[in-house]
């Protein structure tokens, strides 16, 4: 496996691929990989003849200072990982190579950005859509992989895709979770035992959602049932939690036909801030 910090020589790596009409998949990352992103390699590899893994903990996604500062950083084990996962190549940037000079553009998603992760944390997918759209013009994939947990990120690169013609088709795996229920992400590694130990009771209650709506349930009575739930349960602080089309992201108050309804929320556990999702 190839690991690439320069753009330079990344893109001379690539080149060579294209000349022996290879297909290129690439998966962009922070780092902090688990097997939810191995998935996406495998999809990747299934799909293409070459993958690429970015890595790089993108500053200007982070509208939280200390969030940044304590986003885990694990390049060796990211990259043994990955080459155990048969990738081909790694990019690992640093920040002034990503970003030689801060900046100026702004991506404004509209309506797509109005709630949810785009409400509580200001600025968040200008950075996505910023270090996305870097990504993709630096690596020029055929395909690009991203995981549905990021539901909201997701309709945001999609958009991204289809505004600037972007040349990629985007595939969009499934979360994959611990065998709790617990969503894999990198951030599940900042919680401390007791915190991790009551982290399943978000899909717990994702899913008695889910349930109860299929049952014919109202969409405020179950909204309410889940908050109360969340709220017993000392530990967690509810960011939202909310029931929605998933083409607009907006909340709804009846459920519409099947695959266009999500539940999505976001909490913290102490520091921690999760997020999860179930599409139904
Ligand atoms: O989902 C992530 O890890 C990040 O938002 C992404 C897509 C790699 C952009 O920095």
């Amino acid at each position: 496996m190839e690991v690439f910090t320069s753009v330079q020589s990344l893109r001379q790596f690539l080149r060579q691929q294209v000349l022996q009409q290879k297909s290129i998949g690439l998966i962009p990352t922070m780092g902090a990989l688990h097997e939810g992103h191995i998935s996406l390699v495998e999809a990747s590899r299934t799909d293409n003849d070459v993958t690429v893994c970015s890595i790089f903990v993108n500053p200007t996604q982070f509208n939280n200072p200390e969030d940044l500062l304590k986003y885990p950083r694990t390049l060796d084990a990211d990259c043994t990982m990955l080459e155990n996962a048969g990738c081909s190549a790694v990019f690992a940037p640093s920040v002034e190579e990503m970003y030689p000079e801060q900046t100026v553009l702004k991506i404004n998603f509209g309506a797509l950005e109005s709630v949810m992760e785009g409400a509580s944390r200001p600025g968040h997918f200008n950075g996505v859509g910023v270090i996305v759209s870097k990504l993709f013009n630096m690596v020029q994939p055929d395909r690009a992989y991203f995981g549905q947990k990021d539901l909201q990120q997701v309709s945001v690169v999609k958009r991204l895709v289809s505004d600037l013609s972007f040349d990629l088709d985007l595939v969009i795996c499934p979360t994959v979770r611990e065998t709790d229920g617990l969503a894999m992400s990198s951030r599940n590694r900042r919680l401390s035992d007791s915190e991790r130990s009551i982290a399943p009771h978000i899909y717990r209650i994702l899913s008695n959602s889910k349930e109860d709506l299929l049952a014919g349930k109202r969409v405020d009575e179950v909204l309410a049932r889940a908050k109360n739930e969340f709220a017993s349960i000392n530990a967690f602080t509810l960011d939202y939690y909310e029931v929605i089309d998933i083409k607009t992201l907006l909340p709804i108050n009846q459920i519409g036909k099947a695959g266009t309804n999500a539940i999505c929320v976001a909490a913290f556990l102490g520091p921690v801030r999760l997020i999860d999702n179930v599409v139904f």
